[in-house]
């Protein structure tokens, strides 16, 4: 048995995903397969780093060591083949608010922000609430999997004047990790029409063979002028309560854009937890990291067999990378309302309704398997047993 095999139990830790639920829903006994946050414990070299520093009794203010930079630039090495220097990584408590500092420097009120459709729905919130104009562009479905459409992109891009692209790279909701060849065509655009990039690329360490990352800033030598990359250690190590994540930034100007909106809220200071949890996760979680990964292929594998068999009338996105399944629901011709109700009251089964990822997300839902199987395969079966 796979130490990812284990149960455990997380109900009444304060759980965004298993104890928000029973408040919004009225139910307590719904199964949670939503939120990408994962349902194991966290790779062993990160709950030592931790005890050990509670250990020890003080708590008080931290520097960013050299130790922790040196952590993240031989991962982003090791891992990505990207070269990045200490002096050109950033802090933040999370790749959200980071979106939301970049928005803030790099635009101006009313100023048009690009993002895809569907796509992980903070996007949009932090350009609206940020008072920048939304701008949707759709993703195609080809063979099964997303796709840019660079023709509607660039006529978009003219039109609204866009100024900054948030990528998601790789995407959630749809598990796409984008190929060298996408990105360097939406580089491409983006130069092309003066257009800024932000690469969230949260998800970039969890990706399934013979898919490969490829960092933004890799794809072009000339992409670093005009783009940031964000990620972090607390996606892939499951640490997301720990809050801290880092921003790539290579062209000064940006750097000092972002920098001078940061400092005006003291946001560039960061939970010690989360530096001690990143460098002990960088440092001495790859091996379960393989090990997670080899898990998640195959709940993934097992997801897919379940529901070609038990469910064929919904059609499945096999996830790339991420722990995210996407899942159109449109043959059972439900509303959005109808069909999150019919998951709730009678599967009792909580999944992300696809509506929330953008008009592009209607009648889908996403589902998270980065849980033990046996969870997985009971919300699967709840799940087959209210749409057979
Ligand atoms: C694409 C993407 N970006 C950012 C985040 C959240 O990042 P953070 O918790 O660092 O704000 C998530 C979480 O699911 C995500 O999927």
């Amino acid at each position: 048995m796979s130490s990812f095999d284990q149960r455990n139990e997380r109900r009444h830790t304060n759980s965004v995903k298993w104890d928000s639920i029973a408040t919004t829903y009225h139910k307590d006994d719904l199964l949670p397969l939503w939120v990408a946050d994962m349902d194991f414990t966290a790779p062993p070299s990160v709950k030592q780093a931790l005890l050990s520093y509670v250990e020890q009794g003080i708590y008080g203010y931290t520097l960013f060591g050299d130790d922790l930079y040196a952590a993240i630039i031989n991962w982003q090495k090791k891992r990505h083949n990207y070269d990045i220097k200490k002096e050109d990584i950033l802090f933040s408590p999370g790749v959200v608010p980071s979106i939301a500092v970049s928005i803030e420097a790099f635009t101006s009120k009313g100023d048009s922000v690009m993002i895809h459709d569907p796509v992980y729905p903070p996007f949009a919130q932090m350009v609206e609430e940020n008072k920048r104009k939304l701008v949707r562009s759709p993703l195609k479905v080809v063979n099964g999997h997303f796709e840019m459409d660079f023709t509607t992109m660039e006529a978009q891009m003219i039109k609204e004047d866009v100024k900054l692209f948030i990528l998601c790279n790789p995407h959630n909701p749809g598990g796409r990790v984008w190929s060298k060849t996408e990105l360097k065509q939406l580089g491409d655009l983006c130069k092309k029409h003066h257009c800024l990039v932000v690469s969230d690329e949260i998800h970039q360490d969890l990706i399934f063979a013979p898919y490969q990352h490829e960092t933004f800033h890799n794809i072009d030598p000339s992409f670093a002028d005009f783009s940031i990359v964000l990620t972090a250690a607390t996606k892939t190590f499951n640490l997301a309560g720990i809050k801290n994540s880092m921003i790539f930034v290579k062209n000064p100007e940006l750097k000092a854009a972002f920098t001078a909106v940061q400092a005006k809220s003291e946001q560039d200071t960061i939970n010690t937890f989360g530096l001690i949890g990143t460098k002990a996760a960088y440092e001495g979680g790859e091996i379960w990291l393989t090990e997670l990964l080899d898990y998640l292929q195959k709940n993934s594998a097992f997801t897919i067999e379940f529901l070609q068999k038990n469910l064929p009338q919904v059609k499945i996105m096999p996830p790339e990378g991420t722990y995210l399944f996407w899942l159109d629901f449109s043959a059972y011709n439900l509303t959005d309302t109808a069909l999150n109700k019919k998951m709730i009251d009678e599967a009792g089964v909580v999944l992300n309704g696809g509506f929330t990822f953008g008009p592009n997300g209607k009648q889908h839902m996403r589902l998270n398997i980065a849980c033990p199987k046996s969870t997985l395969q009971q919300g699967l079966e709840q799940i087959a047993r209210a749409f057979k």
